[in-house]
């Protein structure tokens, strides 16, 4: 099922081109990686799927509904979009703000009203998921880089999105945590959720995604390709890896 659907995206900053006619379907269910350039273009384009930003010019669908910038004006509409596209920052500490985990969890939940004994669960859940139980009472700006990225996307699930969009989820984790947070988003693939993650880390991320959508310097797409496809061409590897 067609899920995000772009179209001759452009998106100007103030001084500088952030995308140039970008055009990109995604289906439901996919496992997507954005790399490229520092500066090339993706959280841009995660900022714009996830309805932060408007495009300067084209269309984005979600789900068949044009996302507008009149759209996204409309508090309600703009908290329907944000319940079913979570996004973890690439800057976490902009994300989180409560006065400890569990909060943090729960804030999602709570502005949409649900019962404390739901919302409890999805705490104690999310919790479990992102392996954060011994972080509940914590105060979220103290703790470490890694901690932080955890309780974000906890606190994203919390609302249970179909997708799950993450800038840079990987930095300043360990190989190890890396490879725990990869094993838990394809947790999240295999249970229905659409993930478009934007990484350097090509080394841990080439088993894991299943399209890799590569931008070039000058905020286009220099090439598209399945994990198969990409995995026959070695020149484009080796870049990926200096990535
Ligand atoms: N708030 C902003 N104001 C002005 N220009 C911006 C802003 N944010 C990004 N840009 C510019 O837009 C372009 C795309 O930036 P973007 O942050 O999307 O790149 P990126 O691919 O995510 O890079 P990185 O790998 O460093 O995270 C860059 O040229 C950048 O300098
Ligand atoms: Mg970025």
């Amino acid at each position: 099922m067609l899920l995000l659907k772009l179209v001759n995206i452009c998106y100007d900053y103030p001084n500088t081109c952030g995308l140039d006619q970008l055009s990109l379907d995604i289906h439901a269910g996919e496992f997507v990686c954005l790399m490229g350039p520092n500066g090339s273009g993706k959280s841009t384009l995660l900022r714009i799927l996830s309805g932060l930003a408007s495009p300067t010019t084209g269309d984005y669908q979600f789900d068949g509904q044009a996302i507008t910038a009149t759209y996204l004006a409309d508090a309600q509409r703009r908290q329907q979009l944000h319940q079913r596209i979570g996004m973890v920052f690439q800057n976490t500490d902009v994300q989180l703000f409560n006065t400890s985990v569990a909060e943090e969890i729960a804030f999602g939940p709570r502005q949409l009203g649900l019962a404390s004994a739901v919302i409890e669960q999805r705490v104690t859940d999310c919790l479990e998921l992102t392996d954060c139980q011994d972080l509940r009472d914590r105060i979220p700006y103290q703790l470490s880089g890694g901690e932080k990225k955890r309780v974000a996307l906890a606190s994203v699930l919390a609302l249970n999105p179909e997708v799950l969009l993450l800038d840079e989820p990987l930095n300043g984790l360990t190989i190890a945590a890396q490879q725990q947070m990869l094993t838990l988003l394809q947790r999240l693939q295999a249970s229905g959720k659409t993930i478009i993650m934007a990484s350097h880390n090509y080394q841990q991320v080439q088993a894991v995604a299943e399209r890799f959508i590569i931008f070039n310097s000058t905020h286009q797409i220099d090439a598209d390709l399945a994990r198969a496809d990409l995995n026959q061409q070695p020149d484009r590897q080796a870049q990926l890896m200096t990535l």
